[in-house]
């Protein structure tokens, strides 16, 4: 069965998100050892990649979710960030690991270190799939990034468009045109 999607190219294969996850999974296990962190997924972008790196995590660890919205669809951001649902777990004294698919303005992650900070956790790190530094509206910088990109609007493993494309199993440069 074929399945057209609108891009213009591949941009990163599953097996390059495979193999940076690993490499990520196995630097998160040394830097948290002897720890217990909370692995917090982004839902709904970050899962397809949240599941390749806990495999990949050779430590003891919990995981929990949060659900937030920047995009009310579309390829930009609506420069609000919303709140759809919250974590199940008091993070207060835990080593917090948030998940992301993609650092893109900064206001979500910058968001979530705020609102995470004020619950008192040991410490917070982030883990995106996905850096797109040319489009920072405020500075942030990811504690482990699997791949550093243009300036482009992308498809797949995740990521969506207008909720759409997600199940992708690569990551590619969307096409406006095709679709
Ligand atoms: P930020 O708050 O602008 O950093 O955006 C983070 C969120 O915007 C991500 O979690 C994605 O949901 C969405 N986003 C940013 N860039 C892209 C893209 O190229 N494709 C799909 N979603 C994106
Ligand atoms: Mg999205």
């Amino acid at each position: 069965m074929e399945y057209n999607v609108p891009i213009k190219r591949v941009l990163i294969s599953q097996e390059q998100i495979q193999k940076r996850a690993a490499e990520l999974g196995e630097q998160i296990s040394k830097d948290y050892a002897g720890k217990a962190p909370v692995i917090v997924g982004i839902l709904r972008g970050s899962i397809l990649f949240f599941a390749d790196l806990v495999r990949n995590i050779k430590i003891d660890c919990s995981f929990d979710f949060m659900s937030l919205s920047s995009y009310n669809g579309g390829t930009s951001s609506s420069g609000k960030v919303r709140l759809n649902l919250d974590l199940r777990e008091d993070i207060k004294g835990k080593d917090v690991i948030i998940v992301e698919d993609i650092v893109d303005t900064g206001l979500t992650a910058n968001y979530l270190f705020n609102l995470l900070n004020t619950r008192q956790p040991s410490s917070i790190a982030l883990c995106t799939m996905l850096d797109k530094p040319s489009n920072r509206e405020i500075p942030f910088k990811p504690t482990y990034t699997a791949f550093t990109i243009e300036n482009e609007f992308v498809i797949g493993y995740g990521l969506d468009y207008n909720e759409i494309y997600r199940n992708l199993p690569f990551i590619g440069v969307f096409d406006e045109s095709k679709k």
